[in-house]
This record gives C-alpha cells, structure tokens and sequence, in this order.
C-alpha cells in the first residue's frame, strides 16, 4: 500500500514529503520500502505570513482562513509532484499533518492544537483520501497529541541487540526523544527555533537559520544568559509533556542582553545541546539516533556529543531513514495505522507514550473521488523495518 506522508514542522522551513510503501503483516512486523522523500518549499509569501501568526502576534479569523486554504493548495501541489516524482502517480492515499499554528497547553496537558492546511485542497488536486488532524483525538483522550514520533521509533528500536538504553532523537523546531527505557517519548524543548527566531529577527528576515553553524561557531556561550534560560520549569517537568513556539517564542530570550548575534546564537545552540543531553541522562541512554534539521548544524551536534560524554550520537540513516525524510514517513505510518483500524500511539511506561490512558485510532479521513473503502482491521505493530 503505498502512502504519500508529509508535514511542515515548527520551523515552517518547508513541506516534507515522504512516498512509502508499507506492507502490513499478521505478526504485527510491518515493512517499509522508502520511495522517496523531498522538502518542498512554502511559497514566500505564504512561509511569510505564517511566521507572522507564530506566537506570541495575534490575528484574525479571516487570515486564518485564508491560510488554511493556501497552505492546503501549496501541501496539494506539493503531495501531487511528490507521488509523480516517487510513485509514478499513483498512491493509496495522502496523509497530512498540516501547519501546527498552535499548541494549546494549560496546566501541564495539552488541551489542543491547530493545523492548517485544508484536506480537501490535497482531495481536490490528488482525488485521493487524506488522513489529516492526527493529534486532536489523543489531546481529547488525554494525551498530550506530541511527541508522534514515539510511534515509529519504537517500532524501530525493536529486536535492536545488544538491548542497551538507545534513543532517537528530532532535532526540528522543538527537540523530542523516544527512549527505549520505558518506553517514554517527550519534547525536550527548542532544537532550532530560537536560533531561527532570533537570526530572522536580528536580520530583518534576510537569514532564517545559522548555516552550518556558523555563527554559533564565531560567538562565544554567555553563562549568565545560558543560566537564565536553564531555569525555565518545562526542563524539570517529567514526562510525558509536550511543548511549541507558544512556549519557547522570541519572548522567551530576553531583549536588551547586549550579546552580539554570534554570541546569542553560540548560547542557544547550546541551551539545545545542554537541555537534550540532560533529558537522557537519567535514562542511561548509551546510543541516541538523530534526525531533523538540526543534524545539519555541525556547531549543534558537537556540542551535543561533548554534553552526551562517551554515548555514541548516530543518526537515523542507521535505520534507512533519511534525517531530513523521517517525520515524512512517520506520518504515513500514522495513517497507515489509521487506514487500518489501529491507534497511533503505542503502549508507554504507564499508558501510553503520549500520557493518554489508552490508545486511540487517530485523525480524520477525508474521502477521495472513488467511494471510501477501509480494508479489515489490522493487527497492532510490534516492529518496522525499512526494506529495499
Ligand atoms: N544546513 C543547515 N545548517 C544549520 N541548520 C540547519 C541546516 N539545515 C536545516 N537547519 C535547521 O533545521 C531547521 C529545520 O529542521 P526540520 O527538521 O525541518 O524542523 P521542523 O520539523 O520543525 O520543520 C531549520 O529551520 C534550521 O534551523
Ligand atoms: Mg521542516
């Protein structure tokens, strides 16, 4: 079956889109053959005016509307190109996340979340089904909707000898881990966002993220601010527990510091690496497996290895996974479960890994132009390998 997944993060840099084809079995080993994966780029003026409505702007129910319906015809366009290009135009169905807008955390939990980008734009363009809003049902059921990610790491880490504490790791706007140890999966807090958030503001928009690194590389870390930073609550919160840009907005890095941009942007970089290495600690995590941008940030992963001391710090191609590809296919995993009848959050330390009491089938479907037709329901997964 093969399936079109993608998804724009939190640092609406692009629209990732992974074509895979996934063959279920009745053991609950799942495979994966990765067709193909592309970041499409959000048109600048779309990509504009969605990092205007970060928090902590405000706006108005009309441009919400109207981005919910470019944002899904830029998703359509893109989704289309990706199941020419990987699949020869064919595909079962899309799976979208959308454009997180905003997470909704009050006391602790998660009470909700919007995504943009209307399913019926990529209905319309492609004729197929599309599973979309795949985290307000695990919100409603109280979960926390995020980290996703859990679902296939854990499946990945499946089987993995020698059995040691191993965890993956997404270094994306915000930062989450799944841990073997529990199994337990959590956003730790920012990965890229407010390095991104301050070079675009201190740049007037000309730069949107630090290039390899270099500008963390020129700049020295200020303690001062870096233990400022450290002292925000979410660090020390356990999990599971999710968090956004509503969170770690540019409100979050005070103004006025003096700190040159080097010097600021050397600091966050690493706030992330400290904030990451100190959420494995306690698990004795002696492998994590990296993906997302931040992977391409070479000041991000050295200081993060100096902070992991002697666990090893790999990346996700380990498991035939793209760094720049995988939340692609964990989106076609998720529908992919969904299509079947299976929730998409598997079994945690205590409930499930997002904090909801049992696992729900997630998203909405929206039918294509054939009659929708769902095949029987299908066994939980147990494991996931990507084959050739
Ligand atoms: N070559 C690079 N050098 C430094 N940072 C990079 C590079 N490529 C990507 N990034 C960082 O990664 C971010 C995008 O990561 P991504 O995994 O797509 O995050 P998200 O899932 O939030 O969209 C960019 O905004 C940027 O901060
Ligand atoms: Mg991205």
């Amino acid at each position: 079956m093969i399936v079109a997944g993608c998804i724009s993060g939190t640092s609406i840099d692009g629209i990732d889109v992974a074509v895979g084809e996934f063959g279920g079995a009745a053991d609950g080993r799942l495979t994966l053959r990765a067709l193909g994966a592309r970041t499409f780029s959000w048109s600048a003026q779309v990509r504009r005016d969605l990092l205007e409505l970060l928090p902590p702007a405000t706006t108005t129910v009309e441009q919400i509307c109207r981005l919910d319906v470019l944002t899904g015809r830029e998703i359509a366009a893109a989704v289309s190109r990706a199941i020419d290009e990987f699949a020869g135009g064919a595909a079962d169905f899309v799976v979208s996340h959308g454009q997180t807008v905003f997470h909704w955390v009050a006391d602790g939990r998660s009470q909700g979340g919007l995504q943009l980008g209307q399913p019926a734009a990529i209905v319309e363009r492609t004729g197929l089904p599309v599973v979309s809003d795949v985290r307000s049902r695990d919100i409603a059921a109280g979960g926390q909707g995020a980290p996703l990610a859990g679902t296939l790491d854990v499946l990945l880490l499946h089987g993995m000898t020698p059995v040691i504490p191993r965890a993956l790791l997404n270094l994306g706007g915000i930062a989450n881990v799944t841990l073997s140890d529990g199994p337990l999966a959590f956003d730790t807090g920012p990965a890229n966002c407010l390095i991104d958030a301050t070079i675009a503001a201190a740049t007037g928009g000309k730069q949107l993220y630090d290039e390899s690194g270099r500008l963390a590389a020129s700049g020295k870390v200020d303690r001062r601010l870096l233990t400022h930073l450290l002292s925000e609550p979410y660090y020390r919160l356990p999990p599971p527990k999710s968090t956004g840009r509503e969170l770690f907005s540019g409100d979050y890095v005070p103004s006025g510091t003096g700190l040159s941009l080097p010097d600021l942007v050397a600091t966050l970089t690493e706030l992330t690496a400290i904030t990451v290495a100190e959420a494995l600690r306690p698990h004795g995590v002696r492998e994590v497996y990296a993906s997302g941008g931040g992977v391409h940030n070479p000041i991000l992963t050295a200081r993060l290895q100096h902070h992991l001391g002697t666990t090893g710090l790999l990346t996700s191609d380990r498991f035939g996974l793209p760094v720049d590809a995988k939340e692609g296919y964990l989106m076609g995993l998720i529908g992919y479960l969904t299509w079947h009848g299976i929730p998409g959050v598997l079994a945690g330390a205590s409930g499930t890994l997002t904090g909801a009491d049992h696992a729900r089938v997630l998203g909405r479907i929206s039918p294509g132009d054939a009659p929708l037709r769902l095949p029987d329901p299908g066994v939980r997964p147990v494991a996931l390998r990507v084959v050739d």
